[in-house]
C-alpha cells in the first residue's frame, strides 16, 4: 500500500539551528498520527513542513504520492486546524464554513448543500448566523474543523488544537474529533505536547525531542517497550521511576542504588556487572507484607478517589499508584513488591533499553 503522507529523511535549519534531523515517517490512508514531544522538539515545524508553511532545507515529502517539496500551500491539498481557531471575527458560522468554497466560486447551491452537511457533521446546524465572539471555545474549535471537513483534504493537520479548552470540555473534544475522523475516511496528523491525548487518540504516536523521532509506533507497544529512558519517562502517566542499578554476577537480578541495596529479579539475563538503570511504572508496583519486597518509607499521599498516587523517600523518589483510597500515610512503612515481567532496563551511559541477553 502507497502511504498517504511520506516523509523520507526530513531536514529543516532555522538559519543554523537544527530544527528537524532525518526524519523518517510513513503515515497511510486512514491512519490518525499522533506526533508528541516537549516543548521547542520540532512538532509544529514537522507539521507545518507538511502544509507547506515552511520549506525543508533537504529530504522529500510524498502526499497521495506526489512529491510536494515545492507546491504552495493551497496546491498541497492539505486542511490545517490550529490552536487559535483563526476564524474570521466579521462572518458569522456559515460565512466561515464557506469561505473556502466562495473563494472558488462555487455555485451557491452546492455551497448551501455542502455547509448544511458540514454543519450537521459538527454539530452546529442551529449556530449558522452566529459569529465567532458568540460562540463557545469548544463550538469555535468545531467550526474549525468544520472549515477543514468542507474541503474534502486529502489530509487534516491538527496543531494542539484543543489545548485552549478547559479539562472536561477537552476530553470530550478528543473523543469528537476521533470519531469525526473515523466516520470522514480521514487521514490526521494531530500535535499535542500531552501524551494521554497522543495515547487516546492515536493508531501511531511519534515521539520527538530535539528535531529528532525517538520512537514511533503503537500506543502501547510504546508504553510496553519504550526503546529509551526518554520515551519511558515521557509516555505514561503517573511517569516511570527511574533508580540506578548494576547488574548481578548471575546476570538475572538487579542490584538497585538505594539504602541497603536491595537486589530485585529481573526476567532473563542481561550483561553481568553493567552500569544500568532500572525502570519501574508506579502501577506495576503493589504493596506487599513486611517480610518481602523493597523497604521505604511514604513520603506523600494524593488521592483522586478512583486511585491514590503514593511517593516514597528515595533518591530520587519513588511513587505507585493503588486504585481506590488507601490507608497509608506520610511516615508509613511500606514494602513494595516488583513484577520482574516489567522490569525496564536501560544503559546508564546510552540510555538505550537493554534487551535481554539469551
Ligand atoms: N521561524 C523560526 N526561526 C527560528 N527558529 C524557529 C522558528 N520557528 C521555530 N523555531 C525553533 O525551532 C524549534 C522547534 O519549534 P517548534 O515550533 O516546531 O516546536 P514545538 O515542538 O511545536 O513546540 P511547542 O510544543 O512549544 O509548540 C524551537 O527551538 C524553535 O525555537
Ligand atoms: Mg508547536
Amino acid at each position: 500500500m502507497t502511504a498517504q503522507i511520506e516523509l523520507k529523511n526530513v531536514e529543516k535549519y532555522y538559519g543554523a539551528y537544527h530544527a528537524l534531523k532525518n526524519i523518517d515517517l510513513s503515515i497511510a490512508k486512514g491512519q490518525f498520527v499522533a506526533l508528541v514531544g516537549p516543548s521547542g522538539c520540532g512538532k509544529s515545524t514537522l507539521l507545518r513542513s507538511l502544509a507547506g508553511l515552511e520549506t525543508i532545507t533537504s529530504g522529500a515529502i510524498h502526499i497521495a504520492g506526489e512529491r510536494v517539496n515545492d507546491l504552495p500551500p493551497r496546491k498541497r491539498d492539505v486542511a490545517m486546524v490550529f490552536q487559535s481557531y483563526a476564524l474570521y471575527p466579521h462572518m458569522n458560522v456559515m460565512d466561515n464554513l464557506t469561505y473556502s468554497m466562495r473563494l472558488k466560486r462555487k455555485p451557491r447551491a452546492e455551497i448551501e448543500a455542502a455547509a448544511k452537511e458540514v454543519a450537521e457533521t459538527i454539530g452546529l446546524s442551529h449556530l449558522l448566523d452566529r459569529f465567532p465572539r458568540e460562540l463557545s471555545g469548544g463550538q469555535r474549535q468545531r467550526v474549525a474543523m468544520g472549515r477543514a471537513i468542507i474541503r474534502n483534504p486529502k489530509a487534516f493537520l491538527f496543531d494542539e488544537p484543543l489545548s485552549n479548552l478547559d479539562a472536561s470540555l477537552r476530553v470530550h473534544m478528543r473523543k469528537e474529533v476521533r470519531a469525526l475522523h473515523n466516520r470522514l475516511g480521514a487521514t490526521s496528523v494531530y500535535v499535542t505536547h500531552d501524551q494521554i491525548e497522543a495515547m487516546t487518540m492515536a493508531d501511531h504516536v511519534v515521539v520527538m525531542r530535539d528535531g529528532i523521532i525517538e520512537q514511533q509506533g503503537a500506543p502501547l507497544d510504546l508504553y510496553a517497550h519504550p526503546a529509551n529512558q526518554f520515551v519511558a519517562g515521557f509516555i505514561g502517566s503517573p511517569a516511570m521511576n527511574f533508580v540506578d542499578a548494576r547488574i548481578s554476577e548471575s546476570g538475572e537480578a538487579a542490584r538497585l542504588n538505594l539504602p541497603g541495596e536491595p537486589l530485585i529479579p529481573l526476567n532473563g539475563s542481561y550483561p553481568p556487572g553493567r552500569s544500568v538503570i532500572v525502570g519501574l511504572r508506579p502501577e506495576h508496583l503493589s504493596v506487599v507484607g513486611p517480610d518481602a519486597g523493597l523497604a521505604l518509607k511514604v513520603s506523600m499521599v494524593e488521592s483522586v478517589g478512583s486511585a491514590s498516587y503514593i511517593s516514597c523517600s528515595a533518591t530520587p523518589e519513588l511513587s505507585f499508584v493503588v486504585e481506590g483510597t488507601t490507608r497509608l500515610r506520610s511516615g508509613d512503612s511500606v514494602h513494595l513488591a516488583i513484577d520482574p515481567d516489567h522490569v525496564h532496563v536501560f544503559d546508564a551511559k546510552t540510555r538505550l533499553a537493554i534487551g535481554v541477553v539469551n
